[in-house]
């Protein structure tokens, strides 16, 4: 079970307030090409892909074949890439030794048994194929700007897993760490643009705490979005595992 719905309310949220602006996936795309080799014929897994903004961006950047899986329906209605099949990390609906890499983004905290999605992709996954985890991990909010406004919901960032403890679930079905790595992007051109495109559904940490915690941190953030200027920028984690 994911930590929320993500029925059509949290979908059409999560699509209309989390999708980066072109700015924001430059520097992702600059990372993930140190790690994949993509070539006319490879394929990508993007897993829990939501409303498919990384499979969207994928098959522009790179001449590969890209399959997102997802399971909520709601998501997956509003997700424009042409091959998105229900699924989750438990059951994913492709053959043995049948991609090349996997893209797990900002999902890995939904996954209630990480050991066995971690067995399910070493079965998917030819040999040598990598797995990308893109995540805020327990610990990890320093550079995450929401968190410096809404700071009741690192508690609930806390209750993520951290890179160890993914690490040590990968370790059982043989994986090992390649590399790990904060990656910053652009996330708005403002604060005062994350304030008018704020949505509390879009955000699971913000879904989590209680209706004063939220009404505290957006106090905080409206004062913040009054004189401070400038883009917004967050670092997400790159953990990559082969
Ligand atoms: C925060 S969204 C991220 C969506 C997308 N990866 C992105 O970065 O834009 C988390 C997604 O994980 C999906 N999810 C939840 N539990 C899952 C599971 N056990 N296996 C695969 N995906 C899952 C949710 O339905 C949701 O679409």
């Amino acid at each position: 079970m994911a930590r929320i719905a993500y029925d059509s309310r949290d979908a059409a949220a999560f699509e209309a307030a989390r999708h980066l602006p072109e700015q924001g996936l430059v520097a992702w795309r600059e990372a993930v090409s140190r790690h994949l080799d993509p070539r006319p014929g490879t394929r990508l897994l993007d897993l829990g892909a939501g409303t498919g903004m990384w499979s969207r961006a994928f098959a522009a950047w790179y001449d590969v074949d890209v399959i997102a899986v997802e399971p909520s329906e709601a998501m997956r209605a509003r997700c424009p890439h042409p091959r998105a099949l229900a699924g989750d990390a438990s059951t994913i609906p492709l053959a043995d030794n049948s991609v090349d890499a996997a893209w797990l983004s900002t999902m890995i905290h939904h996954v209630p048994d990480p050991t066995a999605a971690a067995r399910e992709l070493r079965r998917v996954l030819r040999p040598g194929g990598q797995v990308l985890i893109r995540s805020a991990f327990a610990g990890r909010h320093d550079s995450i700007t929401l968190f410096r406004f809404f700071r009741e919901a690192v508690r609930v960032l806390d209750t993520y897993p951290s890179v160890e403890d993914v690490e040590a679930a990968f370790a059982t079905a043989g994986f090992t760490t390649v590399s790990f790595e904060p990656v910053p992007q652009t996330t708005s051109p403002s604060l005062r643009e994350v304030l008018a495109n704020l949505r509390r559904e879009a955000h699971t940490p913000l879904q989590l705490i209680t209706d004063e915690e939220y009404a505290a941190g957006l106090a905080r953030l409206r004062s913040a979005a009054r004189t401070e200027r400038g883009p917004v920028v967050d670092a997400l984690d790159l953990l990559v595992l082969r």
